[in-house]
């Protein structure tokens, strides 16, 4: 079956899709981009995500495209198109095509694509032997908190653990603090408290971070948002890492230092426990 993509009001065949040379986007990474889990065929925890893309957008005064209502029509024909029923959703809107100019002209309409693929969940194996770490320097613009498609930062980063044999690099400020992973934000469990960076310039704000913190509510175990250091990370207890497509992933090795037992610790593993309780009451809905 030949995948289709979403490119600018026309569903195209993914071989062909294509934006212009001047889009803005590929000069300049001048856009905005969100990925969304597909379960069962549907969008995990959507109304999160269109919020933070709203946000993005607004924070570099690009206009959404089409209303929510028609933006679900068109993520809904590509998820069916593709027939994808566990995977991702990838969506991006740049500002436009326009003759190249650092400054852009006002009345530059936004292009937007959308694509649509099959991505197996993290496996058990993972899960259960947990992923070693490891730091870098955080080398990325100032503005985090705005999930622009400006990622050369991330892609260096994330470089760097593959070829180091790791799953992730946690990036590191310049006060030794972790601020998060190349595309997961990161945690630490100590004394039974949850610890993990405060929202702000310096992370994005997960939509998993977020689910996260609504579990760890429900279970009434304590959450500390605050900046901690790499060697706080190494003595703490247990380390974990989230995103929309890593769920929630044990981290058992940060650099040279194996965390806690070594082995992925309880608390990760409730939260994992009532993560995947989500996922079931969702498709169950
Ligand atoms: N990455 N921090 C960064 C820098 C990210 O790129 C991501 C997501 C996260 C986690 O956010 P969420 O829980 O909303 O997925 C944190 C996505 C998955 C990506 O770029 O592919």
């Amino acid at each position: 079956m030949s995948r289709i993509a979403y490119v600018d009001g026309r569903y195209v065949p993914h071989r062909y899709a294509s934006v212009h040379i001047e889009d803005r986007g590929f000069q300049f990474a001048d856009g905005i981009y969100e990925v969304v889990a597909v379960i069962g065929g549907r969008r995990f925890d959507e109304p999160r995500h269109l919020d933070r893309l709203e946000r993005s957008l607004g924070e570099i005064d690009i206009m959404m495209p089409m209303s929510r209502a028609a933006l679900a029509c068109v993520m809904d024909e590509v998820v069916r198109r593709n027939r994808v029923t566990d995977g991702i959703l990838y969506l991006q809107i740049t500002r436009g095509s326009a003759p190249r100019d650092h400054g852009w002209r006002d009345g530059v309409s936004p292009k937007m694509v959308v694509t649509s693929r099959h991505q197996p969940a993290p496996s058990g194996q993972t899960i259960e032997n947990g992923v070693p770490v490891i730091t870098a320097p955080d080398q990325r613009w100032r503005r985090n908190d705005i999930k622009s498609v400006a990622l050369l930062g991330n892609v260096l980063g994330k470089q760097k653990a593959r070829r180091a044999g790791a799953y992730e690099t946690w990036m590191v400020d310049s006060t030794g603090m972790v601020t998060e992973g190349t595309s997961t934000n990161a945690w630490i469990v100590v004394g039974g408290q949850i610890i993990t960076r405060p929202l702000g310039p310096d992370i994005l704000g997960g939509i998993t971070r977020a689910a996260v913190l609504d579990i760890a509510r429900e279970l009434q175990i304590t959450v500390d948002q605050r900046p901690f250091s790499v060697d706080e990370a190494g003595d703490a207890d247990e380390a974990f890492l989230t995103s929309t497509t890593a769920y929630i992933i044990p981290v058992t090795q940060i650099d040279e230092k194996v965390v806690g037992t070594g082995k992925p610790g309880p608390v990760t593993a409730r939260l994992l426990e009532n993560y995947h309780r989500l996922i079931d009451e969702f498709l169950k809905s």
